[in-house]
């Protein structure tokens, strides 16, 4: 949830050092330093590896800029069958910036706090790798799903594949868990968030449980509160982002997963909003085991560290056993 990033004076210095965001993705040294500066900073229980859910496209074969005050941009976004044909499906076997990242936190981390892991889904870094760019209405990705579904599946089909070998060889690297983030996927309705999203995050949810059934599998699918009923597979952690209730996700899933989330971010501009925040989420998921107290979302730019430590400290005072 953008645990390292811009809020972090720390973090700043280090990017510029790095001369931008995906130069510092890529100097493992680098990255491993922010992804810790937020554990030593708020002592927070895990650590979270630096990096970005748009490195695997580029890995693909896809040209990514990151453009400041802009955000991440594909300048020749996937459109062919050729395109399609032509992504390098031996990405993950790229990735050693990656891999190299995690060996250094896992040296350099305290050994009590977990070192999480991370991919995009395959429907978020589609919709990425078709629209070329943050989008409003998703008009190209969902023309694609209304006009050529079988387009979709491939590319689909493609990145789930993709997304297990690089998800597995962070494992291999020392990982402690692993975290899949659907952040669009509230854009598709029911029916086309099964069939073009949660399928996939439920496989390779199940191809990481069968090869490595010790470490905990979280997925993060953004703003489908109206979807609960109908979560299946054999995952950890269902992460709740802010739009949805505690309540409501303890009510239909509490049973079956553990459940993680879900402060709203913007509280984090007062305190007096964080403490009525972390109030009623831990009255509502108790002292125990079973919940994972997080954001519901990421860190904006302009947040205060002192109130994210503020947080932090609470959580752990009135949570502790
Ligand atoms: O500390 C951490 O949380 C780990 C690192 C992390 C980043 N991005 C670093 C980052 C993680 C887990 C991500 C995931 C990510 N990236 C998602 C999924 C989670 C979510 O937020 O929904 C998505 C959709 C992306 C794509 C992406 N990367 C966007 C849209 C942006 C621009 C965001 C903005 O606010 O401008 C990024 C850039 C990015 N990724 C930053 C960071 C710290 C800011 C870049 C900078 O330093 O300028």
């Amino acid at each position: 949830m953008r645990q390292a990033g811009r809020y972090l004076p720390e973090y700043m210095a280090v990017r510029e050092k790095a001369g931008n965001f995906l130069n510092l993705c890529h100097a493992p040294d680098m990255a491993a330093e922010v992804t810790i500066q937020p554990v030593e900073r708020l002592d927070v229980d895990a650590a979270i590896l630096f990096s970005d859910i748009l490195v695997v496209p580029n890995e693909m074969g896809m040209e990514l800029e990151f453009i400041k005050g802009f955000g991440p941009k594909f300048p020749k976004p996937l459109q062919t069958d050729d395109d399609l044909n032509s992504l390098d499906m031996s990405a993950g076997e790229k990735l050693t910036y990656v891999y190299d990242t995690i060996k250094l936190v896992r040296e350099q981390l305290n050994p009590e706090k977990a070192l999480i892991g991370f991919t995009g889904s395959p429907w978020t870094l589609a919709t990425y790798m078709l629209e070329g760019q943050g989008t409003k209405t998703y008009a190209i990705v969902k023309k694609r799903i209304a006009t050529d579904p079988e387009f979709m599946h491939k590319l689909l089909q493609k990145l789930t594949i993709v997304i297990i070998d690089y998800l597995s060889r962070q494992i291999e690297a020392g990982v402690n868990a692993v975290q899949v983030f659907d952040s669009w996927a509230s854009a598709l309705e029911e029916s086309a968030f099964f069939e073009f999203s949660w399928r996939y995050m439920v496989e390779i949810a199940e191809a990481i449980k069968s090869k490595y059934p010790h470490i905990p599998v979280l997925l993060f699918p953004k703003g489908i509160s109206g979807y609960l009923d109908k979560i299946y597979g054999n995952f950890d952690v269902f992460c709740v982002d802010w739009s949805t209730p505690m309540e409501l996700a303890k009510e239909k899933l509490g049973e079956r997963y553990v459940l993680q989330g879900n402060m709203e971010p913007t509280r984090l501009y007062s305190k007096k909003a964080t403490k009525e925040g972390v109030e009623h989420i831990v009255n509502v998921m108790g002292k125990e085991p079973g919940h994972i107290f997080n954001l519901g979302h990421g860190m904006l730019p302009d947040l205060d560290p002192d109130n994210a430590k503020y947080l932090v400290d609470l959580v752990h005072d009135m949570t502790s056993r």
